[in-house]
């Protein structure tokens, strides 16, 4: 069911690498609400994801660019507003990406070069990328911007990895830039912190099958899907939501505020 919630709105979306990817539903969702925008990956995304397929469907341009990449996100940024004829009302940063998860070194042995360089795509970008809006005015007023994130950033999962750290960096970019977009542009600037959903970033994560099922276990509602992620998106990028900013806002199902569950007291009866 679509509202036209998004007509006439313009933004960017980054991140949808396949159909699995959050950022992919949530290009349909807009596309379906009347939004129109700009895809964007990282070069070598291009060649391994079917980003075409998703522009194709959705009427889109497809701008590469690495988001560690200050002349990319620049010219991203500029050319971005010149196709969709005008300044931008959303923006989606989807992305994340951790070395050492991707190459098993685990939290208390990691190599720092790879710290940084994931710190750089998963955490800076979201700054770099606002910056990069900022100086260019190129947000409407009322704009929303959205960053996606994970529980991690609070509370200890040991197999997070160095992401946990990128998450609250990011968390904390979005409540500081969040200011200054707001008091200057009437920008709004949120993250939202979503269930494990599996996507090649999130089974990438050590033991992700067991996680998740636990997750679904603990929430009341069940796990947030990538499809539920992109409802509650649009539902940010709209009007209906002009004064929520600054903020992380928790998607998934109930699992933060849950202590325990009782199907999970059950498991541990059965012994
Ligand atoms: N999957 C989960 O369990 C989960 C849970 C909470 C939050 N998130 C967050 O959701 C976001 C989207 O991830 P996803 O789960 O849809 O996985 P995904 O793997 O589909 O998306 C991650 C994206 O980051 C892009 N990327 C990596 N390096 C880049 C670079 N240098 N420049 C530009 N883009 C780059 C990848 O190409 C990919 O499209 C991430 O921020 C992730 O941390 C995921």
């Amino acid at each position: 069911m679509s509202y036209n919630l998004l007509k006439g709105k313009k933004g960017i979306i980054f991140g949808a690498l396949d159909e699995n990817s959050i950022a992919w539903k949530t290009a349909e969702r807009v596309h379906a609400e009347g939004g129109t925008f700009v895809l964007t990956n990282a070069p070598v995304a291009m060649r391994m994801g079917q980003i075409k397929v998703l522009a194709e469907q959705t009427g889109s341009k497809i701008i590469p660019a690495d988001v560690t990449s200050q002349e990319d996100v620049e010219n991203l940024v500029r050319e971005s507003v010149e196709i969709l004829g005008g300044k931008l009302d959303f923006v989606l940063h989807a992305i994340g990406m951790s070395i050492n998860v991707r190459k098993a070194r685990h939290y208390t042995d990691e190599n720092y070069s790879f710290t940084a360089k994931g710190w750089d795509i998963s955490a800076l970008s979201f700054h770099r990328v606002m910056q990069n809006l900022y100086k260019a005015d190129a947000m409407n007023e009322w704009g929303s911007i959205v960053a996606l994130t994970y529980m991690a950033s609070q509370r200890t999962f040991p197999d997070y990895n160095d992401m946990a750290d990128n998450k609250a960096y990011l968390e904390s970019v979005a409540r500081s830039f969040g200011y200054f977009f707001g008091k200057e542009k009437k920008v709004r600037v949120n993250t939202i912190s979503q269930s494990p959903t599996a996507t090649t970033a999130g089974t990438g994560v050590k033991g992700f099958d067991a996680f998740i099922n636990y997750a679904e276990k603990m929430s009341p509602l069940g796990n947030a899907s990538a499809e539920d992620c992109a409802d509650y998106t649009v539902s940010l990028f709209s009007d209906l939501t002009r004064k929520v900013t600054m903020q992380n806002l928790f998607h998934d199902g109930g699992f933060s505020n849950t202590g325990v569950s009782q199907e999970v007291i059950e498991r541990f009866s059965e012994e």
